[in-house]
């Protein structure tokens, strides 16, 4: 008999004679009543034993982690809270899982630190269901969003000769040893020698190899994996975390808004229509969580209300410039609450500063758009007519309640001779960078796009505030197990 999953179980429209079931048990009440998750959906179905003739071997061997399989008839439950449960005939423990050793016990309620020592079992709670099956109907979800569009899907290379986006620091990729590695005569590691005769690394970003498809696709997204070794240990930052980038042609920043708007906003309506059972789950947990919190720092606004928010509003759009007006002006600029005060403008805004725009000031989200063309990278299209010594660039960044930045983007610089003299300003090799400039000698034209961090993207979501909660196996300064 093929096994049915719990989700369809509990959607059936009628009871059934015979079904079958296979899965993990969550808990095991009086003897009698299983709690049987399959990871299909949230809810569990409750399996009702006929303990008086089952043997006490086999009811000793229900416990917390287990998997079986239950035989028996869908009936309408007498319980509240399900409208099915399975009267069970025939049980089999597929495997047994030792009451005392198993870590994840949900009477103990393991500490969310506990549960990322333990990652390949967190997965088996409630909240880290929800999030992994809201994370895959989120990456669906840009799928979707950019098929529909007729945007190509494009595969940019993990392992990169490239180094001058700029965007952090890299992972360098070797074959060479460690020990006896080949040196040139002037005492440098000699790459001729290395598996690709020359230095490589993880990438940073796929952005300027997609912009070379961009080029003659038209519209191009990637979404894949991408590294970066900067040591900052917070909760928003990944060593390695997932980005989609679309890069647009004939598209300018204006544009690219519009787009990384509705695209935003498409994937989260999508979440909201998809995960409505694992979306409320995260609301109670966030609700939980923020009690113990003082009232100042729990969310102005439930979960599902929070997303709905951001369907129903614009995102603000603000220039830097007036940006760093509001931010100067601001109370905890003031009072120097702010580590880092702003007093002029060209200032690189931190986190706290962004934080205040949405969270204080705003309170939506906000697409900042053209920052001094010093803190923002070598590729970014120069405005027209800006003040000497002022000079700023078409970028935009977005910031989100609670996440902070969660997409950077930019109009890109098509005009040759105006980028080539930014590389050289910024000492970026032009021979390296041959093949990118290439955009620009031939058919150069407008062109522009932006990268979404997914993990950030997840945490808005589902309500979570540590990144590394929303990856299944996070990757962090000091943490690479499993
Ligand atoms: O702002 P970033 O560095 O932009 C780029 O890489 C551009 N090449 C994108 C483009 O225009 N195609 O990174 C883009 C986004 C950030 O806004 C943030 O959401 C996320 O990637 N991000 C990180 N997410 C997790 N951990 C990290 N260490 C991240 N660094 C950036
Ligand atoms: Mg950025």
């Amino acid at each position: 008999m093929k096994h049915t999953k719990v989700k369809d179980l509990l959607n059936s429209t009628t009871t059934l004679q015979e079904v079958n079931a296979k899965g993990w048990v969550r808990t095991f009440r009086n003897n009698q009543f299983i709690a049987l998750n399959d990871g299909s959906t949230i809810n569990n179905i409750q399996c009702v034993v006929d303990f008086e003739n089952t043997p006490d071997e086999t009811l000793k061997r229900i416990t917390t982690g287990a998997a079986i399989s239950v035989i028996g008839t869908l009936i309408e439950s007498k319980g509240a809270g399900q409208k099915y449960e399975i009267q069970v005939n025939k049980l089999e423990i597929l495997g047994d899982s030792d009451a005392e050793k198993f870590p994840i016990q949900p009477k103990n309620k393991p500490s969310l630190d506990f549960l990322r020592e333990n990652a390949h079992l967190r997965v088996r709670t409630n909240m880290f269901g929800a999030i992994m099956r809201v994370r895959s109907v989120l990456s669906f979800a840009v799928h979707n969003y950019f098929q529909q569009k007729g945007f190509v899907y494009v595969n940019t290379p993990i392992i990169t000769g490239s180094d001058a986006e700029g965007a952090g620091e890299m992972f360098k990729v070797t074959a060479l040893p460690f020990d006896n590695t080949p040196r040139t005569e002037d005492g440098k590691v000699n790459y001729k020698e290395d598996f690709f005769e020359k230095e490589t690394n993880l990438t940073v970003s796929g952005q300027l190899e997609g912009e070379t498809y961009a080029m003659a696709l038209g519209q191009i997204y990637t979404f894949g994996p991408t590294f970066r070794a900067e040591n900052s240990n917070t909760s928003r930052h990944l060593a390695e975390f997932w980005m989609i980038e679309p890069e647009v042609a004939f598209n300018n920043l204006d544009d690219n808004m519009d787009l990384a708007e509705d695209f935003i906003q498409y994937v989260i309506k999508y979440a909201l229509d998809n995960c409505q059972d694992d979306l409320k789950f995260l609301e109670g947990r966030l609700l939980d969580e923020e009690k113990s919190k003082p009232q100042a720092e729990r969310s102005e606004m439930a979960l599902l209300e929070k997303l709905n928010f951001v369907l129903e509003n614009n995102f603000k759009r603000v220039s830097y410039t007036e940006a760093i007006d509001i931010l100067r002006d601001s109370t905890p600029n003031k009072k120097k609450k702010f580590q880092y005060i702003i007093n002029e403008w060209g200032a690189d805004l931190q986190s706290e500063h962004e934080r205040y725009l949405v969270e204080k000031h705003f309170k939506c989200p906000v697409i900042l758009f053209d920052y001094p063309a010093n803190i923002k990278a070598f590729y970014m299209r120069l405005n027209d007519n800006t003040e000497p010594g002022r000079e700023t660039v078409r970028a935009m960044d977005i910031l989100f309640p609670g996440i902070g930045e969660i997409v950077g983007g930019s109009e890109r610089e098509e005009r040759y001779d105006v980028l080539v003299e930014k590389m050289k300003a910024l000492e970026i090799d032009e021979e390296e960078l041959s093949w990118y400039l290439d955009t620009r000698r031939f058919g150069s034209a407008t062109h522009a796009g932006f990268g979404l961090g997914f993990e950030r993207l997840v945490l808005f979501v589902t309500g979570m505030t540590n990144i590394r909660d929303v990856i299944p196996f996070p990757r962090t300064p000091g943490n690479a197990e499993f």
